[in-house]
């Protein structure tokens, strides 16, 4: 990270791993995302995460904004699997997510692909991205939790469809140990999914998300499917079963509820 043109890092902590043992941090930001692909093969590599206190420009997923006030947990995770499988990760980086939402009281769940959500009032999102840097392919899975943030201190639009930590439970919550718990869940989900076991974490995937069952409309590339979400595939694209029983399988979309 000598380079003086890259963005520079308040501080940088080793971990103890297994996977993630390196830890940058940044104040701010326009997106963590956007820092760790500048920072690949320079600092960021495979096991480095990147966390920062606020963004000025953070994304969404379909070229959305994602609103980072201070207060929230803003992440970038380096990873550099196989390219076939950065959405699979993507899709079960909110397993952890999850996780820790329980276990500081917020019993939340996952909404395909990978919304978080609580009383379906969205309180994380993870934008997965794969990108080359000459023969070195990497997986840059970007976090955001609404963890210590004020509902006001979020555009008008989305108060009322987002929720936070703070608003939802009393107890302050310190975002590194949000983190802490965080990583260590998705450090074990990593290891399983090289060692082969992921049939087993799709399925515990399905048991977090709960649109399957739903009656939906999904708007994808393609345009709309509507249907009933009737399962989630090992690659974790979403099957949608139609009223006359055709069934079809969704890579990527938008998901409403339609009953
Ligand atoms: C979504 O639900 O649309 C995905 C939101 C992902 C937001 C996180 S915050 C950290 C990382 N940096 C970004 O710019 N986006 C992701």
């Amino acid at each position: 990270m000598a380079d003086a043109s890259l963005p520079q890092p308040t501080a940088i902590e080793e971990r103890p791993g297994p996977i993630f043992r390196r830890l940058l941090r940044f104040d701010a930001v326009d997106s963590t995302n956007e820092v760790a692909k500048l920072l690949l093969g320079h600092g960021a590599d495979e096991g480095t995460i990147l966390v920062a206190k606020r963004q000025s420009a953070g994304k969404g997923r379909h070229g959305r904004s994602w609103a980072s006030p201070p207060g929230g947990l803003y992440v970038s995770l380096v990873l550099q699997p196989d390219p076939d499988y950065v959405a699979t990760l993507g899709l079960l980086a909110g397993i952890p997510v999850v996780k820790a939402l329980r276990h500081y009281g917020v019993f939340a769940n996952l909404k395909w692909p990978n919304d978080v959500v609580f009383m379906e009032k969205k309180i994380g999102g993870i934008l997965s991205e794969g990108v080359y840097r000459g023969d070195a392919f990497y997986a840059v899975i970007g976090i955001g939790v609404n963890t210590g943030i004020d509902l006001d201190r979020l555009p008008e639009e989305a108060r009322a469809r987002a929720t936070s930590v703070k608003r939802e439970v009393p107890e302050y919550v310190d975002n590194d140990d949000f983190l802490e718990y965080m990583m260590k869940h998705f450090e074990d989900i990593v290891s399983k999914f090289r060692t082969g076991t992921r049939d087993r974490l799709i399925k515990d995937y399905r048991g977090l998300c709960t649109t399957i069952g739903k009656d939906i409309v999904v708007a994808t590339p393609k345009g709309k499917v509507a249907g009933r979400a009737y399962d989630v595939t090992p690659l974790g694209a979403l099957v949608v079963m139609a009223p006359d029983g055709g069934k079809s399988e969704i890579v990527d979309g938008t998901v409403e509820f339609t009953t």
